[in-house]
C-alpha cells in the first residue's frame, strides 16, 4: 500500500491530459503534508533536514525551502541546486565521502550549517581553507541491525563510510589540532528503506550509547548529533506504512535517554525517500502488449533510463492506470524500450485490463527518481518533470527528445 498522503488524482489527470509521456509529477501539497506530519512527531528541539539526493529539482527544494527545511547536500552541485533554490550555506549541510574541490570551493564561498566529515584528509582540506567551519564526525558503527524489515544497512559491514570508531575516538582526542573546524559531534547514517520505526530506533540508541562513552572518555560536549535519514516507504504489496505513531514515541524515548546520557545536545533526522518518494509518480504510455508463455507483457515509454530505482528497489512496485478503459484486473510485466532485462518489473503487477495507449503512474517515485535514471543507455528522449501546486501544474524540468545526447559530445584537438 502506497504511504498517506498520497499523490492528488485529480492533479494526475490533469497532467496527463496536457504532458506527453514520460514525465514525473510532484504534489506540493503531499510534500508539505510529509514533512509538517514528520516535523511533528520530533521531539521538541529536533531539527528536520531534507535530503536532497531524494530529488534536487530546484522548484521541489524551493518547497522544502519555503517549509524550513535544511537541506541535506551530497555534492557540489547539490549545493549549488540548493542556493539556486534560496538556500542559504547556513541552511545546508554537507555529507558525502569525498569532498572534492568543487566541494571545497563551493564550502569556502558559503559556509554550510555543518559539514558530515569521514576522513582525515578531508579535515585537513577543511582546516586548510581558513574559514570557520562546524564539522561532525560521520561515525561507522556496528550497530546490529540486519532484520528483514533493515532495508540496505550502511553502517557496520564492509561499507567506505565514516569513521571507524577507533578513528573518530582519536581525532575526538586531538580535536585541538584543527585551529579552523568547530568539530560539534557526530552523524551517522544507518541504512535506507528501513521499514519499522523499531529497527531504526535500536540504531539510534547504539549511536547514542557509543557517543556518550566517547564523550565521556574525552569530556568532550557535543552540541549537534545527526542520526541520517533511512525511514522507509512501502513498495511491494503487502509492505507496512513506517509506523509514524510508534517513532514519535520512541522517539521522545530516545531523547529522554540522550538528556540521561549526554546531555544538552541539538538533534537532527535527514530523510529523503520518507519525506519525498511519495509526492512523486512517473507517469507512462502502454506502447504495445503481448502474451507469452502465459505473461502478458506491457511495453511502456518509459523504463530504467528514466526509473532506475523505481523499477528496481522492490520487483514488485506500486502502479495505477491514470488512462484507460479499465475493467477486470489482470497482471502484467511492465516493460521499457531498453535491451536489458533489468528494464522490465520481473514480478506481474496488478492492473486494470491496460489497452495500447493507456497511460499508467507508477507510486512513490518523488525519491530516486529522475536523478537514478540511466540518462544516456540506448539514447532514448529524457523525460519531463511537473510540479502541481493547488490547481496549477509548472513544468520544472523540459523534456528533451536528444538534445541532451549530444550537448557535450565534440571532437576538439587538444
Ligand atoms: C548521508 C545521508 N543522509 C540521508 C540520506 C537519505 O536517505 P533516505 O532517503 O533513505 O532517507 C542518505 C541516502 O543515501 C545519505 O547517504
Amino acid at each position: 500500500m502506497p504511504n498517506k498522503p498520497v499523490i492528488r488524482p485529480a492533479a494526475l489527470r490533469l497532467a496527463a491530459a496536457k504532458v506527453p509521456t514520460p514525465f514525473y509529477l510532484y504534489d506540493a501539497e503531499v510534500i508539505r503534508a510529509r514533512y509538517t506530519a514528520l516535523r511533528e512527531a520530533l521531539p521538541e528541539g529536533w531539527r528536520l533536514f531534507y535530503a536532497a539526493k531524494a530529488n534536487p529539482n530546484v522548484a521541489v527544494l524551493e518547497v522544502y525551502r519555503a517549509l524550513g527545511a535544511v537541506a541535506e547536500c551530497a555534492s557540489a552541485g547539490e549545493m549549488l541546486a540548493c542556493l539556486k533554490a534560496g538556500f542559504k550555506g547556513s541552511g545546508m549541510a554537507l555529507s558525502g565521502p569525498v569532498k572534492g574541490e568543487q566541494e571545497l570551493a563551493v564550502i569556502k564561498k558559503n559556509p554550510p550549517y555543518m559539514i558530515h566529515a569521514e576522513t582525515e584528509t578531508e579535515l585537513a582540506a577543511l582546516n586548510a581553507l581558513g574559514k570557520k567551519l562546524n564539522v561532525a564526525l560521520r561515525l561507522n558503527l556496528d550497530l546490529h541491525l540486519a532484520h528483514e524489515s533493515a532495508g540496505r544497512i550502511m553502517t557496520g559491514g564492509r561499507d567506505k563510510f565514516g569513521f571507524s570508531p577507533e578513528d573518530a575516538e582519536r581525532i575526538v582526542a586531538e580535536r585541538g589540532k584543527y585551529k579552523n573546524l568547530a568539530i560539534t559531534g557526530f552523524h551517522i547514517y544507518m541504512g535506507t528503506q528501513v521499514r519499522t520505526p523499531q529497527t531504526w530506533l535500536k540504531g539510534g540508541e547504539g549511536f547514542v550509547r557509543h557517543v556518550a562513552e566517547v564523550c565521556r572518555k574525552y569530556s568532550f560536549h557535543p552540541i549537534y548529533l545527526n542520526f541520517g535519514g533511512g525511514l522507509g516507504i512501502p513498495y511491494k504489496s503487502g509492505d507496512v506504512e513506517f509506523d509514524l505513531a510508534r517513532f514519535k514515541s520512541g522517539l521522545a524515548k530516545l531523547d529522554r535517554l540522550i538528556a540521561r546520557e549526554i546531555g544538552n545536545v541539538r538533534c537532527h533526522i535527514e530523510p529523503g525517500r520518507y519525506l519525498m518518494g511519495p509526492a512523486g509518480v512517473y507517469v507512462t504510455k502502454v506502447v504495445a502488449l503481448k502474451k507469452m508463455r502465459g505473461t502478458n507483457f506491457a511495453l511502456t515509454d518509459g523504463g530504467i533510463h528514466h526509473a532506475l530505482l523505481p523499477f528496481r528497489v522492490s520487483r514488485e512496485f506500486p502502479a495505477v492506470l491514470v488512462r484507460g478503459r479499465g475493467g477486470r484486473k489482470e497482471r502484467y510485466v511492465i516493460g521499457g524500450p531498453l535491451c536489458t532485462t533489468l528494464d522490465q518489473s520481473d514480478l506481474p503487477l496488478e492492473l486494470p485490463r491496460l489497452a495500447v495507449g493507456d497511460v499508467i503512474a507508477i507510486l512513490n517515485s518523488g525519491a530516486y527518481g529522475y536523478g537514478t535514471g540511466m540518462h544516456f543507455f540506448l539514447s532514448h528522449p529524457l523525460p519531463a518533470e511537473v510540479l502541481a501546486d493547488g490547481k496549477k501544474l509548472f513544468i520544472i524540468r523540459d523534456a528533451s527528445l536528444s538534445g541532451h545526447l549530444f550537448r557535450y559530445q565534440v571532437k576538439r584537438k587538444i
